[in-house]
This record gives structure tokens, C-alpha cells and sequence, in this order.
């Protein structure tokens, strides 16, 4: 009797799960849009964080169904995703139509967890408040006026590249511009001297490792805290460790204070983000709007720049380093630029010098075309959206993903893709093909803030390197590039060992 009882259950709970699924799964069949069959439990992200990396898969889906129609459909386990793949309706969701798609989704609890509510997943009415106060801050004239913050950096860089070079001439060159990258940051957003080149300084190396590490779990929880945002908050589930939140806090607040009572006018972004905090507009902006912001959104702005910021300009700097050690003839080219441009210059490479270098413009935007941290855009339907020339309709609150990384790579825009070739980038080669096809920024008012910085940086990086090093493959790291399946940023397998020689 019990045994029946027992069976019964079981049977009862698994026929729920399957019928469960079995709708949830009907989801773009029964509105006719194309799709590939999911698969339980994961829908069609199985394999990733094992097999495959997140760009990959989408990548595919891209190429088998381009070219029937404007939409796919996809599950995230049982949550169904918009993946577009039309460049006219790209340019509709990001710019024409952006009111519909004003946010992006993800976890934010401002109360509880103030690094949470940053610029990257603030929504509505507290996102363009930010967006607009924020803006100033990344001017044309503002990023000049920071190059320094960057710049400082470069006589560490090589001496912390030239010493590791005398032990070896392999090296992780990763885990030194993760260095590199973390010392710019925290002194342009968090007015500390972290001295990660020069000296140890574990704790911020440590911090940026659990953020950004292949076994680091930040990304799974951003996922999951975003599609069940009100169980997170009522288990009280934090996004960051206590000792990361505790640490930022820490160190940002002391030096606020100590700017405030010094009256410290550096011009970096934690300076502009306290003119912000004390009178709701930056020295030399001009601003109709004079709402102040608190001192929680300048902790989570400033700590934006790190989340966004260090791990995005370090893997872009290292992903051009090994394409270069793998094309001799592009790596000659480049350096022979450098120092015709900077033979004026000693040691530095200035602000207006970084400009004229057109090949490494071409250099940096290829490696941003083959891999871009923001390969795939994230939006969200604010309200219901119906497809121009379609019957379908994107229905409010609905995600919506838009595939880069496969327009990236799609032979219609680029012929042969998977070569690594700068000469794509031209002004004539540019000028051939539709404007929407590249955006490893994003694109419209919610496209990345940081870019000009980011290129400052990353340009900066390698043209540092190049200047004074040779980099030749080395056997470790595998080539082509293939990208870790258990990372959720762009780690390949095998790291990044290359060879480094002093020029
Ligand atoms: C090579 C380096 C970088 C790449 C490839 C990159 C790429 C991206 C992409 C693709 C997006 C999403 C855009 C969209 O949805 O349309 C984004 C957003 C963002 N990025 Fe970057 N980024 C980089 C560096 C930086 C840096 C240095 C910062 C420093 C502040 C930064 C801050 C942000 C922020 C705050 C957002 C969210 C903007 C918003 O929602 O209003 N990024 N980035």
C-alpha cells in the first residue's frame, strides 16, 4: 500500500516536471519562430561551463539559422531568449526603439548590497539619472585630462615584463596585465596607489580572481539572481562576498574622506564622482541638471570601473599580444609605427602620439572584432514590441540577446572571418560595409561608457609592450585561439603563454 502510495508521488511529480517543461519548451513553436530544440533541464545552454563557451554556442545557433528571418529562439534553461541576428532590427532595439529596451536585466539590491545598484544593471528612471550624470564624466576633454592616470603606469608595466623576462622568457601575460589594468583602476577610480606591478598587493589580486577566475561562480549567480531576483532577496543571497563589498567600501570611503578634507583636485573619475556627491555637476561641464547623486552611487560607480573595466582591457591587451606573436609580419609593421611616431618622444608615449597611430587602431579593432568581451548585448523588453514586417511580438519583459559574436563572424560582412587581419579596417574597407555589423562597444545610450578609456588603455598596453619587446608563440598556448569553456570571459585553453625578448 505505502510502496503504491510512494510510486504514485514519484510518478504525480515527475509527470508535473514534464509537463512543466514540455510548455515552457512549446514557448517559440507555437509562435512559429525559429529554433533549436531544447534539451532538459538546460533548454540550449547545455555544455556551457563544460564544453563550450557561452560566444561559441551562440555562435552557432547564428550560423545555422541566419537568414531565416530576424529573431531565433532560445531557452536558458526554461527562460526563453529573443537572439537577434538582423542588423536593421539591432539598430531598431539599440537606438530607434530604445524606450522599449531601455534596461538591460540583472541584480540589483541597492538596500542590502550598494555595489550592486552600478550603471551596468541600473534600471529606468535611476539609470538615466546616472547614465546622464555620468556622462560628463567621460568627455573627450575628461579622457585627456585621465590619459595621465594611465600613462603613469607604462614604466611598471615594462619593468614588471622585463624582470619576469630574465627568469623566463615564457610568460602568462595575462597574469601580469591583469596587473597593469588593476593598477590604472584603482587609481583612477578609487584614488589608491595599489602598486600591484611593483609590490604584491594579494588582496585586490585575490579580489579580481574570484571575480573574474574560469571556476569563479560571479557570472552563473548573475543569471540566477536576475531571473529570481525576489527569492535572492527574501534567502538574502549576496551577489559579492561580504570581504569584497567590505573592501571597496573600506578603501573608496577612507579616501573619499581624506580627498574631501585635503582638498585633493586630481583629475580622475573618483574626484568627478565627489563633485557629483557634494554639488551634482563636474568642474568644467556644463550641466542643466544639479540633483546631487549619494554616497552609495559613488561607491557603485566607481567600483563599475573595475567589474567593467580591469578584466575587459586586460584580456583585450593580451588577446592582441598573442595574435601578434602569431603574425610576425602585422608585429613588425606595428612596431615600426610606434617608433617612427614616438622617436620624438623618450620613454612615453603621449596622449596626441597614441592618436596618430592609425595601424594600431586597425590592430585593436580586429582583435575587438574577433573577440570582444560584449560579444553577445543584453536587453529587455520595458513593454510589449511588436517586429516590424513580422507577426511576432517581443512581449514585455521579455530577454532579448543580440548576437555579435555571430555578425562578427558572418562571411556576408567579413570574408574570411577567422583570419586575424587588420587590413579590414581601413577607412575604404570600413567605408564598404553596413555601419551596424561591427559594435564590440554595444550600441545607443546603453553602449559601453568606458569605451574611450578602454581604447586609451588597451592601446596604451600594447603599444608599451611592442615598443620594447619581442612576443613569438609559445607551445603551451594552443592556436588558433579557442576559448575556455568553463570561463565566462575571454580565456583561452592554455592561458596566455608567449614568448617575450628584449628589442
Ligand atoms: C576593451 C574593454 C571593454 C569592452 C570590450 C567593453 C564592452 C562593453 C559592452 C559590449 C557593453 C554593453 C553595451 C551594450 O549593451 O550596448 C559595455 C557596457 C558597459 N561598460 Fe564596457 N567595455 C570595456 C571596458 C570598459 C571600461 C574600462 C569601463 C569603465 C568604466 C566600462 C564600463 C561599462 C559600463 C558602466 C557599461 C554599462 C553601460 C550602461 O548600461 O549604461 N567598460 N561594455
Amino acid at each position: 500500500m505505502i510502496v503504491n502510495i510512494l510510486l504514485y508521488i514519484v510518478f504525480s511529480i515527475a509527470a508535473a516536471i514534464y509537463f512543466y517543461f514540455k510548455r515552457k519548451y512549446n514557448y517559440f513553436k507555437d509562435r512559429g519562430i525559429p529554433h533549436i530544440k531544447p534539451k532538459f533541464p538546460m533548454g540550449n545552454l547545455q555544455g556551457i561551463g563544460s564544453t563550450d563557451h557561452i560566444f561559441d554556442v551562440v555562435c552557432d545557433v547564428y550560423n545555422k539559422f541566419k537568414g531565416k528571418g530576424p529573431i531565433i529562439g532560445l531557452y536558458s534553461v526554461t527562460t526563453p531568449i529573443y537572439l537577434i541576428t538582423d542588423l536593421e532590427l539591432i539598430k531598431k532595439i539599440t537606438i530607434g526603439d530604445f524606450n522599449y529596451f531601455i534596461n538591460r536585466g540583472g541584480f540589483v539590491n541597492e538596500k542590502e548590497e550598494p555595489l550592486t545598484a552600478h550603471l551596468f544593471t541600473l534600471r529606468d528612471d535611476k539609470w538615466r539619472f546616472i547614465r546622464n550624470k555620468l556622462s560628463a564624466a567621460f568627455s573627450s576633454g575628461k579622457m585627456k585630462a585621465m590619459y595621465f592616470t594611465i600613462s603613469d603606469k607604462g614604466r611598471d608595466y615594462v619593468e614588471l615584463v622585463s624582470k619576469a623576462v630574465t627568469k623566463t622568457k615564457s610568460i602568462d601575460i595575462k597574469e601580469l596585465t591583469n596587473r597593469f589594468t588593476i593598477d590604472i583602476v584603482s587609481s583612477v577610480a578609487f584614488g589608491m596607489e595599489s602598486n600591484t606591478m611593483k609590490y604584491q598587493h594579494p588582496e585586490l589580486v585575490n579580489i579580481f580572481h574570484e571575480i573574474f577566475d574560469p571556476d569563479a561562480t560571479l557570472f552563473q549567480k548573475f543569471f540566477i539572481m536576475a531571473s529570481f531576483p525576489r527569492i535572492a532577496k527574501a534567502l538574502k543571497l549576496r551577489f559579492f562576498s561580504k570581504q569584497i563589498s567590505d573592501f571597496f567600501m573600506n578603501v573608496v570611503g577612507s579616501n573619499i574622506e581624506s580627498r574631501e578634507k585635503l582638498g585633493d583636485n586630481r583629475q580622475d573619475f573618483l574626484n568627478m564622482l565627489i563633485q557629483l556627491k557634494n554639488k551634482g555637476s563636474i568642474d568644467g561641464e556644463f550641466s542643466t541638471e544639479t540633483r546631487k547623486i549619494s554616497m552609495n552611487d559613488v561607491m557603485a560607480q566607481s567600483f563599475v570601473f573595475f567589474f567593467a573595466g580591469a578584466d575587459t582591457s586586460s584580456s583585450t591587451i593580451s588577446l592582441t599580444l598573442a595574435e601578434l606573436a602569431h603574425h610576425t609580419e602585422v608585429q613588425e609593421k606595428l612596431r615600426t609605427e610606434i617608433l617612427e611616431k614616438t622617436k620624438e618622444e623618450k620613454d612615453e608615449i603621449s596622449y596626441e602620439t597614441l592618436q596618430e597611430m592609425t595601424y594600431l587602431n586597425q590592430v585593436v579593432n580586429e582583435i575587438l572584432r574577433m573577440y570582444s568581451s560584449g560579444s553577445i548585448l543584453i536587453r529587455q523588453a520595458a513593454k510589449d514590441y511588436k517586429v516590424e514586417n513580422t507577426k511576432h511580438i517581443i512581449p514585455k519583459g521579455a530577454d532579448v540577446w543580440i548576437s555579435m559574436i555571430g555578425i562578427h563572424y558572418d562571411e556576408k560582412y567579413w570574408k574570411n572571418p577567422y583570419k586575424f587581419d587588420p587590413e579590414r579596417f581601413t577607412q575604404e574597407e570600413i567605408a564598404k560595409r553596413p555601419n551596424y555589423c561591427y559594435a564590440p562597444f554595444g550600441d545607443g545610450p546603453r553602449a559601453c561608457i568606458g569605451m574611450q578609456y578602454a581604447l586609451l588603455t588597451v592601446k596604451f598596453g600594447v603599444a608599451t609592450i611592442i615598443k620594447n619587446f619581442k612576443v613569438t608563440p609559445n607551445s603551451k598556448m594552443k592556436y588558433p585561439i579557442k576559448l575556455n569553456p568553463k570561463a565566462t570571459n575571454l580565456e583561452p585553453i592554455g592561458g596566455y603563454q608567449l614568448d617575450f625578448e628584449k628589442v
